[in-house]
């Protein structure tokens, strides 16, 4: 059974530094925080990063596919700009705020002692390799603790054949009819799920058969305290600023 805390900052530190980046990392550390949401695909090369979007345009100042750059070419491009001017590195190098490796990122969660959901987001076509990496490398490097999770079910199986004890969270918007054999499928101890599309009785349902749940993204308590009063283990926020550290 997974340990959820009630808050997991979202893509590192919310909204409140650029996203999928050790910055937000340290801005979730910081504010309280005790988890942490990140996506992981592969570069060219097959370096597992922290980047959500198949593209660079939106979170980097890079242009192309995620699989069509190597890493060194994505370590390049500035990744706190376009977040916010106060991130942006026009005139030197040495300000760039660059994608993390999901090495790094572990490293980080590890030395701020924040438990990771690993979101598996691979890019279209590359789902079992991008699930089978970072299985091995939770595999060859990681005794903390955690939980992984997918949109791709072929990714998710593909990190379970490689480290099949390493927990799993189903991970969907809608709620699926078949959400329970989409769990045993998986061997998934827990589901995620969008709040805005979640049911009183789809919540119940989860609650009745003992399935943690957690809900994104929840950008106020109030609905916070409306997951946690349906049952929610914990929620996903954009804002962890906007909850007291006792709260997480
Ligand atoms: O893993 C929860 C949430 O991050 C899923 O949506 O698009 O923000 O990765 P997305
Ligand atoms: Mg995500």
């Amino acid at each position: 059974m997974i340990a959820y805390p009630r808050i997991i900052a979202h893509r590192c530190g919310g909204a409140l530094a650029p996203e999928n980046s050790l910055a937000g990392l340290a801005v979730a550390a910081r504010l309280g925080c005790r988890a942490v949401e990140f996506d992981v695909m592969l570069t060219a090369d097959g370096v597992p990063i922290l980047i959500h979007d198949e593209t660079l345009e939106r979170t980097t100042t890079g242009a192309g596919r995620v699989a069509d750059r190597t890493l060194a070419e994505i370590r390049r491009f500035d990744a706190g700009g376009p977040h916010h001017v106060a991130f942006a590195a026009p005139h030197a190098e040495h300000f760039i705020t660059p994608v993390p490796t999901f090495a790094e990122a572990m490293a980080a969660c590890r030395r701020l002692g924040l438990w990771p959901n690993i979101e598996i987001k691979p890019a279209a076509g590359h789902d079992e390799i991008t699930g089978e990496t970072v299985a091995r490398w939770l595999g060859e490097n990681w005794n903390g603790t955690g939980v992984i999770s997918s949109f791709s079910e072929k990714s998710a199986l593909a990190a379970r054949r490689v480290l099949p004890q390493f927990p799993q969270a189903l991970l969907v918007e809608h709620l699926p009819g078949d959400w329970q054999a989409q769990l045993e499928r998986l061997g998934a101890v827990a589901l995620h799920l969008a709040a805005k599309h979640l049911t009183p009785q789809q919540a119940a349902a989860l609650n009745d058969a003992g399935v943690p749940w957690a809900a994104y993204t929840v950008n106020d308590p109030a609905s916070g305290a409306r997951l946690y009063g349906l049952g929610a283990a914990a929620v996903f926020t954009d804002r962890p600023d906007l909850w007291l550290p006792a709260e997480m």
